[in-house]
């Protein structure tokens, strides 16, 4: 078996992204384990997580290590921040804000087993409803099937430290449909240009053909 390392906590088992599962023996979804050694890889599909396409899609920056506090905004049923659960470890936070009440029952399920991730029923435009149990975050990872994405990610930066990182899976259709995706895009990069520059674009096709990945620093 041939393990490559990309990032801390993130690798490539024969050429399929993997991380090392904080939780052996359990599944999230319907990934394969691999144990090897003292570790048990989980398989990780770009086809169901956008994180783990703009890697394959050589992601260059990142900023999701171990210990790091992850403020996961659109959580739905565990699939990503199970993952970043992985990457960040004992040591590190994942607070899971979700909306909707059926993905929190089943993200509710993967948390029980997972004591780095903290379920939060909101949400993500009632800040202040969460911002006392969240605190500051090193990171901001997003991905919300709203209209109003630019300003949930406006509102949250306020948890935010001037230079710490967000991610974002910008999703054209639940934007606007009528548009261009790319006007789409740049509308919301212009949008979020007073507290955030652009680090990296990335276009994660063919995995998925509705969002733009993107990597911002706060100013
Ligand atoms: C595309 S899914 C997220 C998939 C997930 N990030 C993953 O990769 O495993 C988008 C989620 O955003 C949630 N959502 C949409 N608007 C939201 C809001 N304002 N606050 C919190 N969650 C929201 C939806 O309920 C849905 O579960």
């Amino acid at each position: 078996m041939k393990t490559d390392k990309i990032f801390t906590g993130i690798f490539r088992i024969d050429g399929k992204l993997a991380t090392p599962n904080l939780v052996k023996g359990m599944r999230v979804y319907d990934e394969e384990l691999i144990d090897s050694g003292d570790v048990q890889y989980r398989l990780w599909n770009p086809y169901r997580s956008k994180l783990a396409a703009a890697i394959l899609k050589g992601l260059k920056h990142m900023y999701i290590l171990p210990g790091s506090s992850v403020l996961y905004l659109g959580a739905s049923t565990g699939t990503t921040s199970s993952h970043i659960s992985d990457i960040v470890g004992e040591k590190g936070s994942v607070y899971c804000i979700e909306m909707a009440e059926r993905s929190m029952r089943d993200l509710l399920r993967v948390c029980e087993n997972r004591h780095n991730m903290l379920p939060i029923l909101q949400d993500a435009r009632n800040v202040s409803s969460y911002s006392d149990e969240v605190g500051m975050a090193d990171v901001i990872y997003q991905d919300v099937s709203a209209r109003d994405q630019d300003s949930i990610l406006l509102a949250n930066s306020a948890l935010l430290a001037k230079g710490s990182y967000a991610y974002v899976a910008i999703k054209s259709q639940s934007i606007d449909v009528s548009k261009d995706p790319k006007a789409v895009y740049s509308q919301f990069i212009t949008s979020v240009s007073r507290a955030f520059s652009v680090v990296e674009e990335i276009d994660i096709m063919p995995y998925d053909k509705m969002h733009l990945f993107v990597v911002l620093k706060k100013k």
